[in-house]
């Protein structure tokens, strides 16, 4: 189907063309009321959108967009467990793993497990192979299998437990996990190898690094045992890796990795904020889950996010997004939402494999501010190009100091009036500005933002912002028509890096390869 042939993408289209000439100042203007009127609330978050550039009658035709995609049905077959990521055959269930009670037998049994655990970490009763309890925890994965666990620990570090450091290495150069082990006492540190697949060439190449270096302090290769544990679906690999089977902390293939962090992925985060506290981040998540599937099209945050993204994309011609969130601990926010989105919606074939024809999801970027603002913000502003931005911002600071928070918040909202408003020619001139200088300090405005308010990071907020933008990437994949949770396009790259390793490494033949890798390859292997 080419989706901008439907009516309702029509409809769509027509309605942006007569929208385009009134700016953002032209709205309010219109509307005292904007700020109430294209505002939402819901179990103490406030999404703000009354700053994008939309009218009434641009919500109610993306909602009906959203109908015409049978949103409902989509939602009410990925709660019946159908494999909606049809080409592979799977079911999403992510939300089953942050369903409490409600939550299937095997997941609540490893939930069990992995808090068991935790505790024995805690306690001080796990011990390393030399007696000693453990100080130092190291994540080996990448993808989902690092960036959720990475950015939780970050944002939660105000929650961080005593008497225990989590690290993360996910990149296969060996800068990232050599100068690490070099300040790491093995007698102390418990690493977590953390694949889904457990086939994944950076997180296996670590982990062997580090078993290697594992054994040979402890000089003895039992020692593997009360150093290593694995978080995968797929026992047998993580068996012929050599880790204890009571070590193995399971998920299902019904879990995509970058929505993975609910489950026994998320041990890291478990241990580095404690277990009532990552079990404060499912109940977070498990708020959300229940406004995503019972709020109506009018109130539901998640689908207004998605359709914002739709609107910005297909309709105002943005070709990114930023997330600006206004808070240090959020600081990996954006790499984190750069798989779930990227990843998730980065296609161009329809569910029916045909080409969608309109433009997909939008590069997704972003920074902590205020420390954007000193580097890219001048083309947000000046720049000339549409660029959707997500201000978030917390009521409270979650490390309290004086003389900072009102700072922090004065300039988020700053820039998203800025933004939005600009400065006009009369308005510069009337500060007296000298005439040759007055074309530089001109500031187009209409720059559509939303800003999203947090009471404050805790793990539950935590916990309902990440399902916000989860189920907005559901959102998405529907209105799109696509499916949101496989990704294909990751699979030639690896299958090149692993015909190229062995000619890297001196054996083989390049011929098979184009004259630039050719060309390529030679300047690397030569001195
Ligand atoms: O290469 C992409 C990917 O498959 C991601 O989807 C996934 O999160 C990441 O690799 C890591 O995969 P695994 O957890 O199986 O090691």
């Amino acid at each position: 189907m080419k989706l901008s042939d439907t009516p309702a993408w029509r409809a769509l289209t027509a309605h942006a063309e007569a929208l385009r000439p009134r700016h953002l100042r032209d709205l309010f203007a219109a509307d005292p009321q904007r700020f109430e009127n294209f505002s939402l609330r819901h179990d103490g978050l406030l999404l703000d959108f009354s700053k994008q550039r939309v009218s009434g009658e641009t919500l109610a035709l993306l909602r009906q967009a959203a109908a015409a995609a049978d949103l409902d049905g989509w939602k009410a077959r990925m709660l019946a467990g159908e494999p909606i990521n049809h080409s592979e055959g799977r079911a999403v269930r992510h939300m089953a793993l942050r369903a409490g009670d409600q939550a299937p037998p095997e997941v609540r049994a490893v939930l069990g497990r992995l808090q068991r655990f935790c505790d024995s970490i805690h306690g001080g009763r796990w011990r390393g192979y030399s007696g000693e309890r453990i100080t130092d925890i190291v994540n080996i994965g990448i993808g989902g299998s690092d960036l959720g666990p990475r950015m939780a620990v970050k944002a939660l570090a105000a929650w961080q437990q005593p008497d225990i450091e989590v690290h993360f290495v996910a990149n296969v150069d060996s800068a990232d996990i050599a100068p690490l082990l070099a300040r790491l006492n093995p007698r102390t540190t418990l690493f977590i190898v953390a694949s889904k697949t457990f086939t994944t060439l950076e997180t296996l190449t670590n982990a062997r690094t580090a078993r290697d270096w594992l054994v040979a302090a402890a000089g003895d290769a039992d020692a593997v045992a009360r150093h290593f544990v694995a978080l995968s679906t797929n026992r047998d690999a993580t068996w012929e890796f050599g880790i204890a089977a009571e070590n193995v902390f399971e998920f299902w293939d019904w879990v995509g990795g970058r929505f993975s962090l609910w489950s026994a992925i998320g041990l890291a985060i478990a241990l580095a904020v404690g277990w009532r506290h990552f079990e404060q981040l499912l109940a977070g998540a498990r708020s959300m889950d229940a406004h995503f599937l019972a709020a109506p099209a009018a109130e539901n945050l998640p689908l207004t996010l998605a359709l914002l993204t739709l609107w910005n994309t297909d309709f105002l011609g943005a070709g990114t997004h930023a997330v600006l969130p206004y808070s240090q601990s959020l600081a990996l926010l954006p790499a984190y939402l750069q798989q779930l989105e990227m990843e998730s919606n980065g296609k161009q074939t329809g569910r029916d494999g045909e080409p969608l024809g309109v433009a997909t999801c939008p590069v997704l970027w972003g920074e902590a501010g205020t420390n954007g603002q000193h580097s890219f913000y001048q083309l947000f502003h000046q720049g000339g190009q549409t660029i959707p931005c997500d201000f978030i911002a917390l009521r409270e600071a979650d490390f309290p100091l004086a003389g900072h928070h009102a700072k922090l918040l004065a300039n988020c909202l700053a820039q998203s009036a800025a933004l939005a408003f600009g400065q006009t020619r009369a308005e510069v001139e009337a500060a007296g500005v000298p005439p040759a200088l007055v074309p530089f300090k001109l500031f187009p405005g209409n720059q559509p933002s939303t800003t999203l308010v947090l009471p404050r990071l805790t793990p539950y907020t935590l916990g309902q912002l990440l399902a916000l933008y989860e189920h907005k990437v559901f959102c998405l994949g529907v209105l799109w028509h696509l499916n949101s949770f496989d990704q294909w396009g990751v699979e030639l790259g690896k299958q090149l890096a692993s015909r190229l390793t062995p000619l890297l490494e001196g054996t083989g033949d390049a011929a098979e390869f184009d004259a630039s890798t050719r060309g390529l390859l030679a300047a690397l292997k030569t001195p």
